[in-house]
């Protein structure tokens, strides 16, 4: 009989916890985790092999100076930054600066690599404006497993406009990072990276959420008003966010920085790489779940936020914010299109092509400004989504399908989820350096197998 209330008790809870039948119940609720700050102009990582333990079982993990994840790099514009960056793993790796305004050479894709037991040196200056981006590995063929061993972090740039802001800015009290992850949980409540052929068609998606690498953590906040730092950190899911009570908030930025316009929603999506910022306000003691679906899969409960004390501190939510986009009026600019196509199991190509590491898809000038239109082709009954993202700039969404971008989606941005038939104009633009930089589908089991092309700029 107990057995048979455990079991009822553990379908009704859903889908995420069935890897726990018959081990230990779950107990979630620990605090979310914090990654530390790691600032400063000379930063060190260490990438390292831990563990990471959940309530349910420990799993064998990646980090940057730490079991899992990465500390969040908080820098500021104009800043010269020196990075020592040190591979201790047993094979090679990458560390791409996502959404970063960087020279080629330390872009961290697929040609930097670090071989097991080497330094590598990246610097560069910070150029661009305060936004939230991260940081990930790029080796070619092996970015979805080392991401998914916890190879990311946040990677924070402040600006004078940003200080100037009246913002939630106290990392870690009313300023909070979210890095969201669902991973595939067996029996013995540990996950290991092994998609099956579907999984590398569909996205390799998992049965359970971490939040900061935390299974159904518990945040304490005050009454105020809180900013909140998303990214989709997953390797192929596709996030829907909403809160328990159906509440709306408001988002202030996204990839790359603050939006024109803030605008309040209930709910929001992230495809694989996407970052937004949200403002809320917490008014009254309750207890507030963030729930989130994951496209083609099932719901989760994934955070509790319990209101308690009342040392907060209130802020405006601000209306506009300041945005200076390249301009894409000028009727000469250089226009290319990027066909996204699923041509059968496991085949993802852009205009047609894999990614060859020996083949530059296209040259261009450096100091341009092209518009590129990103279209996913789809595939007969099979809805495969795409998640487009270049390296080195923001991009300037002109148009969605024939129409004006939304408010989320008229800032500046890298990454830009497209379903099939979707087609999405968007203003590019190169500037400083030269050399080799990579576009693809952030999904990153379709980067894996090819979704990916390189450009040169020269
Ligand atoms: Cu977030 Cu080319 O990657
Ligand atoms: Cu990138
Ligand atoms: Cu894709």
């Amino acid at each position: 009989m107990k057995r048979i209330i455990l079991i009822l008790v553990l379908i009704i809870l859903g889908a995420d916890c069935t890897f726990t039948e018959g081990t230990s119940e779950i107990k979630p609720g620990s605090p979310l985790p914090i990654p530390p700050i790691l600032s400063g102009m000379n930063l060190n990582l260490q990438i390292q092999e831990g563990s990471l333990e959940l309530p349910f079982g420990t799993s064998a993990s990646y980090g940057f100076n730490g079991d899992y994840l990465g500390p969040t790099i908080r820098v500021r514009k104009d800043d010269y930054i020196t990075m020592q960056i040190e591979n201790t793993l047993s094979e090679s790796t990458t560390v791409h600066w996502h959404g970063l305004h960087v020279p080629a050479e330390f872009d961290g894709g697929p040609h930097q690599i670090i071989k097991a037991g080497q330094v590598w040196k990246p610097k560069f200056q910070i150029a661009q404006n305060a936004a939230t981006l991260w940081y990930h590995p790029h080796l070619m063929g092996k970015t979805a497993e080392h991401v998914y061993r916890g190879l990311a972090g946040m990677f924070i740039i402040d600006d004078d406009y940003s200080d100037s802001l009246s913002l939630p800015d106290e990392y870690g009290v009313n300023d909070i990072p979210l890095i969201i992850q669902d991973r595939e949980f067996d029996r013995n409540g540990s996950f290991t990276y092994g998609p099956s052929h579907a999984d590398l068609m569909q996205g390799y998606i998992g049965n359970a959420v971490l939040v900061n690498g935390a299974f159904k953590p518990e945040l304490e906040l005050s009454r105020g008003t809180y900013r909140f730092r998303i990214l989709n950190g997953s390797n192929s899911s596709i996030y829907r966010l909403t809160f328990s009570d159906s509440r709306q908030f408001t988002v202030i930025a996204g990839d790359g920085g603050f939006l024109p316009k803030s605008v309040g929603v209930e709910n929001l999506i992230l495809s694989p790489g996407e970052r937004f910022e949200i403002l809320m306000d917490f008014k009254t003691s309750e207890i507030i779940k963030l729930n989130l679906e994951i496209y083609g899969s099932t719901g989760h409960e994934i955070m509790t936020m319990k209101i308690v004390g009342n040392n907060g501190r209130y802020f405006e939510h601000p209306a506009n914010f300041l945005y200076e986009p390249a301009n894409f009026e000028s009727l000469d600019l250089k226009k290319r299109s990027f066909i996204m196509e699923t041509r059968g199991m496991g085949i993802f190509t852009i205009n047609g092509a894999r990614m060859d590491m020996n083949v530059i898809n296209f040259t261009m000038d450096k100091n341009s400004n092209e518009i590129w239109t990103i279209r996913n082709q789809g595939m007969g009954m099979m809805n495969i989504p795409h998640s487009f993202h270049v390296h080195d700039t923001q991009f300037k969404v002109l148009s969605f399908n024939g129409r004006l971008p939304g408010p989320l989606y008229s800032g500046p941005k890298d990454t830009i989820l497209v379903m099939p038939g979707d087609v999405a104009v968007i203003g590019v633009s190169f500037k400083d350096y030269t050399g080799i930089y990579m576009y693809h589908c952030h999904l990153l089991e379709h980067e894996d197998t090819g979704m990916m092309g390189q450009f040169k700029i020269e």
